[in-house]
């Protein structure tokens, strides 16, 4: 049985379905808690909702980074997890808490990275005229918003697309996307040769 900790700062539409999908897949694995970075965290409500343990760390309480991460990292390491999952945390996270973490720590990404690392993802893919943008789900490395792409969701963009508009239709994809990437990893189905992920029963790892 895997353990998972999910971490969010806001909505937590992906970790719910990352919840939901373990539930109805009957995953070998168990989400041992949801923790955020914010007390208000929206998420928060459904976790505990569904019985899942919750812990806060607030980053506003702590003076230096540092200190916030190696706290999170603390209270993450606390559930001793096998995969930490990374669900629309908007923190960027230091090189030791990645350290402590990495392999066994993903990231969602609303694009197809390495294009629009950052944030505002979604209008800077409208303004640059691009005609399809995505979701990607990686491991995370020190590196933001880079590290091996375990797989990666498409979605076009449409004429008179909004960030709102393209936003609301990529999410429906990333509530595929992160479950299955998720999935692999707790059945450990993933490996990754000099950065490149691959299934080890070739499934696809490009949701079209
Ligand atoms: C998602 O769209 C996710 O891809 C994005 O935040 C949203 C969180 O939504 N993540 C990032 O921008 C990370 N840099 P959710 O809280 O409803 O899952």
């Amino acid at each position: 049985m895997k353990t998972i900790v999910i971490l969010i700062s806001g909505r937590g539409s992906n970790m719910e379905a990352i919840v939901r999908t373990c539930a109805a897949e009957r995953w070998k694995a168990r989400i041992a808690a949801v923790v955020s970075n914010r007390p208000d965290a929206a998420g928060l409500v459904f976790a505990q909702a569904h019985g899942i343990a919750t812990a806060v760390v607030d980053h506003k309480a702590f003076a230096e980074r540092d200190e916030f991460d190696a706290a999170l990292a603390d209270v993450v390491a606390g559930y001793a997890p096998d995969v930490v999952v990374l669900a629309g945390f908007m923190r960027i996270l230091s090189p030791a808490f990645v350290k402590r973490f990495e392999g066994r720590l993903v990231n969602i990404h609303p694009s197809l990275l390495p294009a629009f690392t950052g944030l505002h993802t979604h209008q800077r893919a409208i303004a640059a005229g691009c005609k399809l943008t995505g979701a990607t789900v990686h491991f995370v490395t020190t590196e933001l918003d880079h590290g091996p792409i375990i797989a990666q969701a498409v979605e076009p963009v449409l004429p008179g697309d909004t960030e709102a508009t393209l936003s609301a239709r990529l999410l429906a994809r990333e509530h595929v996307l992160y479950p299955l990437a998720v999935r692999w990893i707790v059945e450990d189905s993933l490996r990754v040769n000099d950065g490149i992920v691959t299934h080890l029963s070739g499934e696809p790892q490009l949701i079209l």
